[in-house]
């Protein structure tokens, strides 16, 4: 009897960080899927690829706050996805460089994940 005990103490020992309930209570989707936020990750990407011509000083519509992001945010994702060639690119002529897929993908889980601030 007490062997018994023993050996389902052992098993669940051993299959606790296969069990995924957790975190999916937590509300995560997964260990993968990072929390973003506009302070700590989309802010920065904004600031180091969009200014200063969207920033205050510049010439164009301000992005430059989390109203101005989060209020422009599918015509911010279409323009920098649109083909590097084409005339609506972001940024403006490749005057900085293009966002890689990794930073593309930022922006889409900060969108997905409702845009904390
Ligand atoms: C070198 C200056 C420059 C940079 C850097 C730049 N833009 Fe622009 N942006 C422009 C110009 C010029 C226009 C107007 C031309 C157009 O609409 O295609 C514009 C237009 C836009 C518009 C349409 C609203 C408006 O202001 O006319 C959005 C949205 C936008 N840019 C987003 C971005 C994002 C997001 C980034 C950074 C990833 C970025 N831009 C970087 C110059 C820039």
């Amino acid at each position: 009897m007490k062997k018994n005990i023993l050996l389902f103490a052992l098993i669940s020992i051993i299959a606790l960080p296969f069990c995924s309930t957790s975190k999916k209570a937590a509300g995560n989707k997964g260990k993968e899927v990072p929390k973003v936020s506009y302070v700590t990750d989309v802010s920065p990407i904004l600031q180091d690829r969009c200014a200063p011509c969207h920033f205050p000083g510049g010439k164009r519509r301000f992005l430059d706050t989390y109203a101005a992001a989060s209020g422009n945010i599918d015509e911010i994702l279409y323009r920098v996805q649109l083909p590097v060639d084409s005339s609506g690119f972001m940024p403006f002529r490749s005057k900085k460089a293009p966002l890689s897929d990794s930073l593309i993908q930022v922006i889409k889980l900060w969108k997905a994940q409702n845009m904390p601030n």
